[in-house]
C-alpha cells in the first residue's frame, strides 16, 4: 500500500507500506517483544509497530538485527510518547532516541502518539515531525488517536498532512465517520487493537461467523480491518498465534462481511483520545 504526503504543491514522500504487522503493545516481560519479532519475521512478517511508550524500541531493534532480516525488508513504525510531545525539540530529541533505541538510520513511519494535551503544543509538535522528514530520519510522518477535529485542525498548520492515522477498529468500533474524515486528508487509516485486546474472541455471534468460514475468530477479525482497507496490526507473543493472524489474509470473508458489520456496538477496549478536544 502506498502512503504519501499531499501537499500544496502535489505530492512528496512517497513510500510503500505493508497493509499487515505486528503489534507489540504490552510486551513487558524482558525479551517477550523480541522472541515475538523474531517469530513474526520467522513467519513472514514485514511490519511491526512499536512506541517509546511500550519500552521495547530496543528489543525491535535487537529482533531485526540478530534475524539477519535486512533492514530495507522490514518496515518499522514507532511513535512520539504523548509526555514527550511539548514542543519543536522535543520531538527532534526523542526522534534520535527512537533511532538509537531501534539501532536503525531511519524509522519508515513515526507517529504522534496521541493529540497533545496543551492544544498549543499540536503546531510546534507537527512542525518538529515535519523537520525529521525533511532530514530522512523517518520516511513518513501521521498521527494517532486524531479525532476529525484534530485531522481539521492541521489544516491550518501543516506543510505536509499526516500520511497515516492510527485509531483503534475492529468489527466492534468500524469508526465509518473518522475513517471517512481520515482519507479526506490523504492519510490511510491504521487498525490497532483489531482484537478489541482479545476482549471480543468469544462473542457467541462472532463464533457462528467463523465456524461458517472454516477459521478462527481472531481471524474473521483481523481479516475484516484489512478487507476495509485498514492497515493491520494484531498483538502476540505466541508463535502459533502469529503465525494464525498472518494466515487471516489468505480467509476469504466475503460472504460474511453483512454479519461482521453488525457486531458494531461502539466498544472501546483501551483509551479513546479522538473525543478530546
Ligand atoms: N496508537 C495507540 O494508541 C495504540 C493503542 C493500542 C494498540 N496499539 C497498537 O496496536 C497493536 C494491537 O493492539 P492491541 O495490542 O491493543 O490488541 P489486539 O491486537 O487487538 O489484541 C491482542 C490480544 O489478543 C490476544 N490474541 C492475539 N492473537 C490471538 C489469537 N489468534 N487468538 C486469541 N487471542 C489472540 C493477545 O494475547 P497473546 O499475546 O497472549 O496471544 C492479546 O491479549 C498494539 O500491539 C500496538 O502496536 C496502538
Amino acid at each position: 500500500m502506498r502512503i504519501s504526503h499531499s501537499t500544496t504543491n502535489g505530492e512528496a514522500y512517497v513510500h510503500e507500506i505493508p497493509q499487515f504487522g505486528l503489534g507489540v503493545f504490552l510486551m513487558s516481560e524482558e525479551g517477550e517483544c523480541k522472541s515475538a519479532c523474531l517469530a513474526a519475521l520467522e513467519a513472514g512478517y514485514t511490519h511491526i509497530d512499536t512506541a517509546r511508550a511500550y519500552s521495547n524500541e530496543h528489543e525491535v531493534g535487537e529482533a531485526l538485527k540478530e534475524s539477519g532480516t535486512s533492514r530495507e525488508d522490514v518496515f518499522l513504525t514507532t511513535k512520539l510518547r504523548r509526555m514527550h510531545a511539548i514542543g519543536y525539540d522535543e520531538v527532534l530529541e526523542h526522534c534520535q532516541k527512537s533511532l538509537e533505541y531501534l539501532d536503525t538510520d531511519y524509522i519508515d513511519l513515526y507517529l504522534v502518539h496521541a493529540p497533545p494535551e496543551d492544544e498549543a503544543h499540536r503546531e510546534p509538535v507537527w512542525r518538529g515531525m515535519e523537520y525529521c522528514l525533511e532530514q530522512g530520519w523517518v520516511k513518513a510522518i501521521g498521527v494517532s488517536n486524531f479525532g476529525a477535529h484534530h485531522l481539521d485542525m492541521m489544516r491550518s498548520y501543516a506543510r505536509y498532512l499526516p500520511a497515516v492515522n492510527q485509531i483503534e477498529m475492529n468489527p466492534w468500533l468500524q469508526r465509518p465517520a473518522l475513517r471517512a474524515a481520515t482519507e479526506a486528508i490523504g492519510a490511510k487509516v491504521m487498525a490497532y487493537s483489531p482484537l478489541a485486546r482479545g476482549h471480543k474472541l468469544d462473542d457467541p455471534a462472532l463464533q457462528v461467523i467463523a465456524e461458517r468460514l472454516g477459521c478462527t475468530p481472531a481471524q474473521v477479525a483481523i481479516k475484516f480491518c484489512h478487507e476495509m482497507g485498514c492497515i493491520t496490526i494484531p498483538k502476540s507473543s505466541k508463535p502459533e498465534r502469529i503465525s494464525e493472524n498472518l494466515a487471516s489474509l489468505d480467509v476469504d470473508i466475503s460472504s460474511e462481511m453483512q454479519a461482521i458489520s453488525a457486531l458494531e456496538c461502539g466498544y472501546i477496549s483501551g483509551w479513546d483520545p479522538t473525543s478530546e478536544p
